[in-house]
């Protein structure tokens, strides 16, 4: 008798082609900042090579756990339009995301009551919290996109796995 053994990840057929992007996503990003130990470049290539990835994302970038102010916000490196400097913790998406440690996806952001409108092009969005190697929340990474009900599981998943990849390691 054959015994298979369980594979350690799921197989490409399961994740689907953006679950699969994902998974070669982590790995460039990794290739690409290999060695590089300035935050700032770390931030800026994660929000470029983002951007790059997807044809729906609009915004990519990260708003910063302000160390003068550790309960607000301040944007950090993205691409897209203008964002707006600070984000209180608990306010809008970002704020609600850094204040609760947990992803956010939001499908159409005007029924979102207290979201932040930086551009009215962005339709929905998705915040993933980013913890450092000692489980401290450092930033929030934030993806807008000019539709709405862009985001799922597999977009959390992807994301959080890059900011763990990168952040947290
Ligand atoms: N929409 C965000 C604010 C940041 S911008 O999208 C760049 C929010 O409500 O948290």
């Amino acid at each position: 008798m054959t015994v298979l053994a369980s594979p350690a990840v799921a197989p490409a057929s399961a994740l689907g082609a953006k679950g699969v992007r994902y998974v070669e996503l982590v790995e460039e990003i990794a290739a690409v900042l290999e060695g590089e130990a300035n935050q700032i470049a770390r931030y800026a290539t994660v929000a470029a090579m983002l951007a790059d990835a997807f044809p729906q994302f609009f915004w990519t970038g990260f708003y910063l756990v302000d160390p003068e102010k550790p309960e607000e916000l301040v944007v950090g490196p993205y691409l897209g339009t203008l964002g707006c400097l600070r984000i209180a913790f608990g306010r809008g998406v970002c704020g609600k995301a850094a204040a609760t440690r947990t992803t956010q996806i939001v499908a159409d952001v005007h029924a979102f009551p207290d979201h932040i409108a930086c551009d009215s092009r962005s339709e929905s969005e998705i915040v993933v919290p980013v913890l450092d190697r000692n489980g401290v929340l450092i930033a929030v990474l934030d993806v807008d996109a000019t539709e709405k009900d862009v985001f799922d599981q597999t977009d959390a998943k992807g994301l959080e796995a890059i900011v763990a990849r990168i952040f947290g390691s």
